[in-house]
């Protein structure tokens, strides 16, 4: 099974926590746009639902599905969340921001009952920080924000090159929020706690790609079938 058919069955298993009259969060990125295309077959086939987006990009692959959606200002509990992510631990610990969206997915997903984790196989890590860790930080300051990280980031092990994201045309990414996003290529974050905490206290951070705790369910899609995991409950 490629990784594209993986994507799907985790996205198709994700379907049986999706129940008539809830509020259910879309995530963003490629493996949470199957799901969302799932979300918009069940509405054509009479599914009642109303779905809020992580994302611009879902918001419009939603709309145009013509899936139901509200705001958190209108709705500001959700019952379940399911979204894609870049690296998952066993402690179902997350890195999440590969696509940019990192701030208003840790808004939706902390803001639901439940979060469920749609993966292929290869995003399932022993220890996390391969893939680059997204920080969204304010225009404002840049330089200094990077400077502040790459300090309070060592102090907690974690090493390596900081660097703005930029679009194909050499002008940098910006978020939904309008805010720049740095990729930190730590390779290893051995205490991903204590990393997110020292981030906290760089005041031109917005929010960093490290869900810890949120996560409730993973299903992790393989050549074997799918894998569930399953954290505090
Ligand atoms: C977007 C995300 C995505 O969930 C993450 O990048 C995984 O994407 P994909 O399913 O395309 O591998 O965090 O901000």
């Amino acid at each position: 099974m490629n990784s594209d058919e993986k994507k799907e069955k985790a996205a198709q298993k994700a379907m049986a926590f999706v129940t008539p009259g809830m509020t259910l969060g879309l995530g963003t990125g490629s493996t949470a746009a199957k799901f969302v295309d799932l979300v918009g077959a069940a509405v054509a086939d009479g599914l009642d639902l109303v779905c809020i987006p992580t994302s611009e990009a879902t918001r419009a692959q939603a709309a145009a599905l013509n899936i139901p959606l509200t705001t958190l200002d209108e709705t500001p509990h959700l019952d379940v969340t399911v979204d894609g992510a870049d690296e998952l631990d066993e402690h179902l610990r997350l890195v999440k921001g590969g696509g940019g969206a990192l701030l208003r997915e840790k808004i939706v997903a902390t803001a639901s009952d439940k979060m469920v984790v749609i993966a292929d196989d290869s995003k399932y890590v022993e220890m996390l920080g391969q893939f680059p860790l997204p920080i969204e930080v304010v225009q404002f300051g840049l330089k200094s924000s990077l400077m502040m990280i790459e300090s309070l980031a060592g102090r907690v092990g974690c090493k390596g090159d900081i660097v703005q994201r930029m679009k194909e045309d050499g002008t940098p990414f910006i978020t939904d929020n309008g805010n720049f996003i740095l990729d930190c290529h730590f390779g290893r974050i051995e205490k991903p706690e204590a990393l997110s905490g020292a981030l906290t206290q760089v005041p031109g951070v917005v929010e960093n790609g490290l869900f810890l705790g949120i996560a409730d369910v993973a299903l992790i899609a393989g050549d074997e079938g799918i894998t569930q995991l399953e954290f505090g409950f």
